[in-house]
Order: structure tokens, then C-alpha cells, then sequence
């Protein structure tokens, strides 16, 4: 849908008409520095005089658009706050984000200095549910909340956005080919693409969420190929925080002392969660089992445990829970967003890594290039990171027989992923192909 712009300088009442497009009000606690004023800011566009509605009409929407008066409130609150952060979501009126907006919007993420502009992205028929989630955000008073856009077309909604958390996907009905969804969700991510890399930030980072993930991301990546190709990350975050749970439960241990709890490869039943690499305290994780009550000092025990149902049970842990609930993990899958965007801002422990999904072009792990691919990271918390290679002096990877096949499988599929989708890639190198069918599944359904 095409926005008009809306004319100027009507106020808002509290019936005030909301629209497809744009911007509804949210002013948690009304800010009292103008936001120009605020450090760092480089935003002309954002608010800085008294409440102004602008209403309008465009082939029957409506159009709406609130501005809150800052100048009188408490600028101790503020003293020191940086330039507020645009952060877009898609699939904003689903069951994760439900969960993530609060999240993000209670400064937990970001930090406590970080004011948030959230700009929301949904579909012509979510719209209500948009506006709900809205007057939810109001009533919870978050300071840090500057204001809440909604909309359902992504070249409005990701105009300017620092961030772009892409959650929305279609599920899989029945009798759907792993590859048809594929190419339906692939078509999502070429348009969300292409809006990104018209509107967003130039330094946007993209964090992709909805199945499958890791070639949604690619797709995105491909279709926006003015933003930097590092900026771009699926979701893996999620089954490294299940591996964790899963070695320490087994180890008898809390899961803070589990690191280096690598995931390699596709968010789908061919991810290699890795335990080869894992530490449990300042040893490895595969010794402090086999020492456990469960293993009783057997470290052929221990490795088979790892093997034959650690690595299993984390891999298919999404299906899982959909068997479950009827539905895919929400609560836990927007908890894992907000740590894989608190791993890239802020600084990773010496010793540790993360893992992300990311871009494999010039990987130091020989993995095909041109993929996106989960690898060990490290941030120093300005939101870049490094995929750590082997010989790293803090922290050293080995990659066993076992490792090296179980990635190769993972790389395969992808591959075939990347072959499905060749014809959403713009000046594809690799044929457009499909072999992939129904039979595995590997992978599950996200957020509508
Ligand atoms: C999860 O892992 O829980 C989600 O990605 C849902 C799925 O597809 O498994």
C-alpha cells in the first residue's frame, strides 16, 4: 500500500483514526528533553514540539500521527541518554514479539541510556492486533519508549532503522513442500530486502527469525546489497541457550557455567550443537560429564550420550515444543533474540563465544562461501563481531572427525536451500534448481 503523506497539524483525540501506514502514539511518561537535544542525536525527523495528530485518509485508511510535547520534563531522567534507536520488527502482532516488544521496550536489551523508537510491521490483517500490542506498550509506561509506529507496508516501517528484527514468516499448512515455503517465505524476504535497503540505516543490522531463518536471511542480504553483508543474522541463539540447559541438567551444573556452547550450520534438524567444544567451568564439558553421576567416570558413555540424544534432543527441540503447545516457542525464542542482541552490544567475556548465523564469504572455517551459516563469534559490543577461527589464542576450537562431517551435512543443506531459492537472488551464481522435498523435517513453522 502506498502511504500519502498525511496532512499536518489536526490533534489527536482518543478516537483518533489509526491507518495501515503509519504511527501510533505511544508517550510511556512524556519526555522532557527536546530529542534533537538529546546526545548524539542526528535524527531531524523526530518529535520536539507540543502533541500535533496528523490525520488523513488514503483509498479508505486512515492515517495517524502523534507528537508529545518534551519540554517540561525531568532532565535528570535523561541527562546523558543517547540519540534514540530505531528498531523495527516484522511479525510485530505475533506470539514472539508479544513477548520481544516489552522486552526491548523496557530497556533491558539496549540498555538503560538507550530511548527506542519501535517501528511495527504487520499484515493488512493484523492490523488491530497491531494497534492492541500499541495501546499495551502505552499502558506500560516504559520511559525509554519514544514512540511506536505501526504499519503493514516495509518501505514506511523500516524508514531510518537501526535494527530490523525480522520475525514474521508464513507456517507451513499441510501437505506443504519444505521447498514451497521456501520460496513463499523467500518472496517475504526479498520485498523486506529490497524496503531495507531503499529506507534503512545504512548500518542497519538485521536479525532474521522467521523459517527458515538462515536462507531467509540470505535472501534478505542478497536483495539489500547496499547494507554491509556482516550486518546480516538468522537466529541461532535459541538452540545454543537450549544446549546450554541440556549439558548442564546432564552435568548436574547451573547453566552459567557452560560456555563455548558452539552451534554450527542451519537452524534445522542438521544444526551441529557442539560439544566438542564446550566448557563446563574452566574444563571440558565432555569430562565433567563423563566424571557426573549419570556417567560415573565413562567417557565413552558420556560421548555416546552426546551423541546419540544431547545433540538430538537440542536439534529438534523447536518440533518439540510445537508437539506440545500447538504452536512454535515464543517466550523463549524473543528471550534468545534479546541475548543475541545483547551479545553484539555489548563486549563478549575473554574465553567465550556466541553463535550467529552469519555471512560465510572469506570464513576461516573453509565453510562454502556466499551462505548464511551459524558460526563461534566475538563482539566488542559496538554491534560488530568476528566469526572466531581456529588457533584463536583465547579460545581455541577443535574440530574432530564427528564435527567436520556433521557440519559438511549442514553446509549440504543450505546449499540445496540457497539452489531452491536461486530465482529470489538477484544475479544468482548457483542454478535454480530444487531437490529438496517434504521428508525431513527440519525444520518448523515461526510466527505469522
Ligand atoms: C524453534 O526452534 O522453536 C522455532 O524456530 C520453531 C521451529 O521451527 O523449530
Amino acid at each position: 500500500m502506498t502511504l500519502i503523506p498525511a496532512p499536518r497539524g489536526l490533534r489527536a483525540g482518543p478516537n483518533a483514526p489509526v491507518h495501515g501506514g503509519l504511527l501510533a502514539p505511544v508517550a510511556p511518561r512524556p519526555l522532557a528533553v527536546p530529542l534533537r537535544a538529546a546526545q548524539g542525536s542526528s535524527s531531524s525527523d523526530v518529535p520536539t514540539d507540543a502533541l500535533t495528530a496528523v490525520t488523513g485518509e488514503n483509498a479508505g485508511r486512515k492515517i495517524w500521527d502523534v507528537r508529545y510535547d518534551i519540554s517540561d520534563a525531568d532532565r535528570d531522567q535523561v541527562r546523558g541518554w543517547r540519540r534514540p534507536l530505531r528498531v523495527a520488527v516484522s511479525g510485530a502482532a505475533g506470539q514472539i514479539a508479544n513477548h520481544l516488544l516489552f522486552q526491548l521496550a523496557s530497556g533491558e536489551v539496549f540498555g538503560p541510556d538507550q530511548p527506542l523508537i519501535l517501528q511495527l510491521l504487520g499484515s493488512e490483517r493484523s492490523v488491530g492486533a497491531l494497534e492492541g500490542v500499541t495501546m499495551e506498550l502505552e499502558d506500560s509506561l516504559y520511559p525509554l519508549l519514544r514512540e511506536v509506529q505501526i504499519g503493514i507496508d516495509p518501505l514506511e516501517v523500516f524508514r531510518g532503522a537501526d535494527w530490523a528484527l525480522l520475525i514474521g514468516a508464513r507456517p507451513r499448512g499441510p501437505g506443504m513442500e519444505r521447498a514451497d515455503l521456501l520460496d513463499i517465505n523467500g518472496s517475504i524476504f526479498v520485498k523486506q530486502g529490497q524496503a531495507l535497503d531503499a529506507v534503512a540505516s545504512p548500518d542497519c543490522k538485521v536479525l532474521v527469525v522467521g523459517n527458515p531463518c538462515n536462507t531467509n536471511a540470505l535472501i534478505c542480504m542478497e536483495n539489500a546489497p547496499s547494507l554491509p553483508r556482516e550486518n546480516f543474522h538468522a537466529l541461532t541463539r535459541l538452540d545454543e541457550n537450549r544446549s546450554k540447559v541440556q549439558l548442564a541438567l546432564k552435568a548436574e551444573r547451573h547453566y552459567n557455567s557452560v560456555s563455548r556452547a558452539i552451534i554450527w550450520g542451519n537452524h534445522s534438524t542438521t544444526q551441529v550443537p557442539d560439544f566438542v567444544n564446550a566448557r563446563i567451568g574452566a574444563r571440558s564439558a565432555l569430562e565433567v560429564l563423563a566424571e557426573s553421576g549419570s556417567f560415573k567416570g565413562n567417557v565413552a558413555a558420556a560421548q555416546a550420550w552426546c551423541e546419540d540424544v544431547f545433540v538430538p534432543r537440542v536439534s529438534t527441540r523447536g518440533g518439540a515444543l510445537i508437539k506440545k503447545w500447538g504452536r512454535s516457542s515464543a517466550a523463549s525464542t524473543s528471550v534468545s533474540v534479546c541475548d543475541a542482541i545483547r551479545s553484539l552490544v555489548t563486549p563478549t567475556p575473554r574465553g567465550d563465544v556466541f553463535s550467529s548465523a552469519v555471512c560465510t564469504d572469506n570464513n576461516p572455517w573453509g565453510i562454502e562461501e556466499g551462505l548464511v551459516f551459524s558460526m563461534p563469534c566475538v563482539s566488542s559490543g559496538d554491534g560488530r563481531y568476528r566469526v572466531v577461527g581456529p588457533g584463536d589464542p583465547d579460545c581455541p576450537i577443535e574440530i574432530n572427525d564427528w564435527l567436520r562431517n556433521k557440519i559438511g551435512e549442514s553446509q549440504d543443506e543450505l546449499m540445496s536451500e540457497r539452489e531452491c531459492t536461486a530465482h529470489l537472488i538477484p544475479n544468482s551464481r548457483w542454478a535454480a534448481s530444487c531437490t529438496l522435498r517434504g521428508g525431513n523435517d527440519t525444520w518448523v513453522e515461526g510466527d505469522a
